[in-house]
């Protein structure tokens, strides 16, 4: 079926921040929407795929022929990343906290005169990381962003060779972009030594020329 190129073939995407917790109430987190996150979701159920979209919190409905599973933080979103394995491909456009608060306070911290509370914080998983070099349950084809401010395609190709994916999107989220929130972004593909550098275009536009290359992948795959 070539208007659904990947019928049968089972994906996973990220989206959105994650919501770190300091106590009941407050909580450390990052601009994200998850606008890129559930574009690409919906381009790949356009395209066939059977998706299932972990989201952190954002202001966004999930198409109806995706199947969303909501999570708040970068535990929980590698916990429901392992549960979904085995995927075909995985795509990985959550902006991960990087680190977490590691004394959560049980009950809400009281502002006391003088005081400030002592946060000490502790690194979070690497959920790109660990499903690129999952030994029994790889996709595979797994996709990782990079969110830059500087040396865009560099620190996107470090990335690349770091975190053990296939390909990497990188894209600049320097604040004069208004990539995070808003709705375009100008992104490079890095797939091992070549370098694509597409035009700035919507969130949607970025996501349907992904899926072309996603479909690409297994169609070579498959011939
Ligand atoms: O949500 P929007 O407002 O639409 O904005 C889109 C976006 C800018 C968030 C998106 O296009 C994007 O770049 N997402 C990745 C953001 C990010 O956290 O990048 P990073 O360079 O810090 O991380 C590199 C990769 O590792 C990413 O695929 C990320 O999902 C992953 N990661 C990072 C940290 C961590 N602990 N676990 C991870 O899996």
């Amino acid at each position: 079926d070539s208007a659904k190129p990947l019928r049968g073939r089972k994906v996973l995407v990220t989206a959105g921040p994650t919501h770190e917790p300091i106590d009941p109430v407050r909580y450390i987190a990052n601009r994200s929407s998850g606008k890129q996150g559930y574009a690409i979701a919906d381009a790949l159920a356009e395209l066939g795929a059977d998706v299932t979209l972990i989201s952190g919190p954002t202001r966004l409905d999930a198409s109806q022929n995706v199947t969303l599973r909501a999570v708040e933080s970068a535990q929980e979103m590698l916990v429901a990343c392992e549960e979904t394995l085995p995927v075909d491909a995985a795509v990985f456009a959550a902006a991960v906290a990087d680190w977490r608060v590691n004394n959560e306070a049980s009950q809400k911290i009281k502002k006391q005169a003088g005081a400030l509370p002592d946060l000490s914080l502790t690194e979070n998983p690497d959920i790109l990381a660990t499903i690129s070099g999952s030994v029994s349950n790889r996709p595979a084809l797994v996709v990782g962003f990079a969110a830059e401010t500087e040396n865009i395609v560099e620190n996107g190709k470090a990335k690349l060779d770091k975190k053990g994916c296939d390909w990497i999107v990188a894209n600049d989220v320097s604040a004069s972009t208004g990539t995070f929130g808003g709705e375009e972004n100008q992104v490079f593909l890095l797939k091992g030594a070549s370098t694509e550098s597409w035009p700035k275009q919507t969130k949607q536009g970025v996501a349907r020329t992904l899926g072309a290359h996603i479909s690409d992948f297994f169609q070579s795959k498959s011939t």
